[in-house]
């Protein structure tokens, strides 16, 4: 036991700690003074880091070859991205910006649903910078800069997929001011809760975890699929998944778990199928159909309706 204590010891001197998923005093610090948005500290990136990110690219490149979408594979292609080193968010932003007008933008974590949502619609992408360890590369609860930059980041560069997150991003604006007009406290978060609810289900099966159809059958477009070596294989190929075409009224009122393999997933045509389906999720949310979506996951916590409540 001692002599572990002093290996590690030796080890934490000899290797920087670097960005590491729960290891980077400095998110914990920004977390704990509230500061959302922050800098990314390019020259604390050990090599550690930079070698997670070299396995996770190199293992998900065939991957991506076999089961992304063209979109997508376009996208990692324009935004030049190095399979060998931690991206700089300035480098990928000069290469996405002139294409749609998105950036990514790094956050010290957890964003309010309401920012989020509100980000998007300003066309900035709120991106987590620190990296999951290198010897832990399939599971991991929070985001990392892989999740963000190679799973999110190469959709932007998609004029119509781009288009879809802005016109998200101002349904939480809707969201807010129909809160606003609701007379009693109670009512006003049972409503808005429902509402949000049914934004984040919208939101999990399509951006982190939708199918498109192409020319040789399903692709994956979902940013949490394209981030995950086992999940991307499994969402395609498995036949335990059922796959079917999306429905709005079912992605709303269908609950879904974080922790293990996505057993049901919904299938788009396109980036323009998948526009006017925002479209009419903005209509059925001025209609009131979001009003009462079934209970269950995911939870909306208390700075999440917040986030929408002091914006009414
Ligand atoms: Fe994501």
């Amino acid at each position: 036991m001692w002599s572990g204590g002093s290996m590690a010891q030796t080890r934490s001197i000899v290797e920087p700690p670097g960005l590491t998923t729960n290891r980077t005093p400095l998110i914990e610090e920004a977390q704990r003074h509230g500061e959302i948005f922050i800098q990314q500290p390019y020259e604390l990136y050990s090599e550690e880091n930079h070698r997670a990110w070299r396995r996770l690219f190199s293992r998900m490149d065939t991957r991506w070859e076999r089961y992304a979408n063209e979109h997508f594979l376009k996208g990692v292609h324009s935004l030049c991205l190095d399979p060998e080193r931690v991206p700089k968010l300035e480098d990928v932003n000069r290469f996405l910006r002139p294409l749609t007008g998105f950036q990514a933008r790094p956050v010290s974590g957890y964003i309010p649903a309401f920012l989020f949502f509100d980000c998007l619609r300003n066309r900035t992408f709120p991106t987590t910078i620190t990296i999951r360890p290198s010897d832990k590369l399939d599971y991991l609860p929070e985001p990392d800069i892989f999740h963000d930059v190679a799973g999110h980041v190469p959709m932007h560069t998609d004029r119509a997929f781009a288009e879809t997150l802005v016109r998200f991003g101002e349904c939480a604006h809707t969201a807010a001011e129909l809160a606003a007009d609701i007379r009693g406290e109670q009512e006003r978060i049972r409503r808005l809760t429902s509402i949000i609810q049914a934004m984040a289900r919208f939101f999990w099966f399509t951006v982190e975890f939708g199918l498109m159809r192409s020319k040789d059958g399903l692709r994956v477009y979902g940013s949490g699929l394209l981030s995950s070596f086992g999940e991307i294989e499994h969402a395609i190929d498995s036949a335990e998944v059922q796959r079917y075409p999306i429905q709005i009224e079912w992605a709303i009122n269908q609950p879904f778990e974080i922790d293990h393999y996505q057993p049901l997933l919904f299938i788009v045509d396109s980036f323009d199928h998948l526009f006017s389906l925002v479209e009419e999720l903005g209509e059925w949310l001025k209609q009131g159909k979001l009003n009462h979506v079934a209970p269950g996951e995911p939870a909306v916590n208390e700075r999440d309706l917040k986030s929408f409540l002091d914006r009414s």
